[in-house]
């Protein structure tokens, strides 16, 4: 069984993108073939500084390599480094309906947030459907904003598939909502977008201060407060045993226990939780040829097989 996913590099990594997303790709790479991508060609359609995607792609592969993917077992790569996914987007794309792109939510939504119309944008689903076919993936993980995205993916290898011969896997979505939306500092979700988030590289202090100020209600300390309805415990549920998400819970309920008491247990779940990943990121990121060397490796793998389909793609249209 062949599994992908891609993160785009537009902003340093989270713990919502870790519990929403990595962590599920890290236990895949043991059960299935699985393709791990930086997705940095759709980053391009929000971010146009050059600097800043250099070093957001560097965080993304060191963030995801520290946190236990594996580059023996899955092939982890940049989206760039394998050309023959942008042959494929001009493939799909002669049988992509413009009315198909025009309904995309994550379209409509960042026009209507003030962004340029530009091709890229509006084709953005045609290049993450290549991505998906290329590698004949059988599964995809993705959050719920990416389901769309998916059925797009999937009418396009139907699409292609009725109009020129079998050529493509049709995907099935693995939509990850089992995984509860990860709250951010203030409570809504954790975003990139909104300047709410945890992040997994940030220095202990920075990390210390993001806790710290999480949003909480103003109950005061002696009064019972409902674990449910806060930020705090949502947080430390994901990182700390049952027995410690048990003690916290009663200890809310009880009342004499303060938000700023939470917090703390909080920062040290934390701490214990991504210590592992400190000592691993601060090694890694001190040998850049070692990560080049298991991007490009990676980048090999990737467009042997990436290669196999576009020929299959290429014949069948008839321009080989
Ligand atoms: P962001 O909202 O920070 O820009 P992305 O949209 O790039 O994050 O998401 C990358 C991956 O991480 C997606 O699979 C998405 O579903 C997951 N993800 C992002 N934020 C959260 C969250 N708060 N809770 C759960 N999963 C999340
Ligand atoms: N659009 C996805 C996101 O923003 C990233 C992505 C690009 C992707 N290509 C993909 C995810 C292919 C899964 C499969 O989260």
């Amino acid at each position: 069984m062949r599994v992908l996913s891609g993160i785009q590099p537009s902003g340093k990594l989270h713990l919502g993108n870790y519990f929403g997303m990595m962590k599920q790709c890290v236990e895949l790479q043991e059960k299935a073939d699985a393709y791990i991508f930086i997705a940095n060609y759709h980053a391009l359609t929000t971010v146009s500084e050059p600097e800043k995607l250099r070093q957001d792609t560097t965080d993304v592969a060191l963030d995801f390599l520290s946190c236990g993917l594996d580059p023996e077992k899955a092939v982890f790569f940049r989206q760039s480094d394998v050309p023959a996914v942008q042959e494929l987007t001009w493939l799909l794309s002669t049988v992509c309906p413009v009315g198909l792109l025009e309904r995309a939510h994550s379209y409509k939504d960042k026009i209507a947030h003030g962004k340029e119309a530009t091709h890229a944008l509006f084709a953005y689903p045609v290049l993450m459907a290549a991505d998906i076919l290329i590698f004949q993936s059988d599964i995809v993980p993705v959050g719920k904003d990416q389901k769309q995205h998916l059925e797009i993916a999937r009418d396009l290898a139907i699409k292609f598939n009725n109009k020129f011969g079998e050529t493509f896997k049709v995907p099935e979505p693995q939509i990850l909502e089992e995984v509860a939306l990860v709250p951010g500092i203030d409570g809504q979700k954790m975003s990139k977008s909104y300047n709410n988030t945890i992040e997994l590289s940030a220095s202990p202090k920075a990390t210390r201060k993001a806790i710290m100020s999480i949003v909480t209600d103003s109950t005061p300390l002696e009064d019972p407060k409902d674990p449910d309805t806060c930020t705090v415990y949502h947080l430390y549920k994901l990182m700390a045993s049952p027995e410690q998400v048990q003690e916290m819970a009663d200890k809310l309920r009880a009342g004499g226990y303060g938000y700023g008491d939470a917090k703390k247990a909080l920062l040290n779940a934390f701490n214990d939780k991504f210590s592992d990943f400190r000592e691993k990121r601060a090694k890694l990121a001190a040998e850049p040829e070692r990560l080049e060397e298991i991007l490009q490796s990676g980048a090999k793998r990737a467009q042997a097989e990436a290669r196999k389909t576009l020929k299959m793609a290429r014949k069948a249209i008839g321009v080989e």
